[in-house]
């Protein structure tokens, strides 16, 4: 499956749920993760992220690999996104901040 990286948080442009043929894409308060189970490696996903944000599980950049769990668990919690909304208003502000994990809301 694909996974969603650290810089997705507080970023969020959700360009990556419109394209998802199966809908796994599940919101939180400011990230988004991809179900694992449900994803079929279609890749389509993965260009959308404005974010760079989005890679396949054999891929996930060194240091981020505690994402692959994080996807699999916060899927089963948060509801799915399937439309395109808003960022947040300063999501371009924090587009390729490091260590950004603290900032995760659940
Ligand atoms: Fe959805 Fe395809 Fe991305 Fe998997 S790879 S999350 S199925 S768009
Ligand atoms: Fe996040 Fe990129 Fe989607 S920032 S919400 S993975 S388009």
């Amino acid at each position: 499956p694909f996974v969603v990286v650290e810089n997705c948080i507080r970023c969020k442009y959700t360009d990556c749920v419109e394209v998802c043929p199966v809908d796994c894409f599940h919101e939180g308060p400011n990230f988004l993760v991809i179900d694992p189970v449900e994803c079929i490696d279609c890749t389509l996903c993965e260009p959308e992220c404005p974010a760079n944000a989005i890679f396949p599980e054999d891929d996930v950049p060194a240091g981020q690999e505690h994402f692959i769990e994080l996807n699999a668990e916060l899927s089963k919690e948060w509801p799915v996104l399937a439309t395109r909304k808003d960022p947040p208003e300063d999501a371009a502000e924090w587009d390729g901040k490091p260590n950004k994990l603290p900032e995760l809301k659940r």
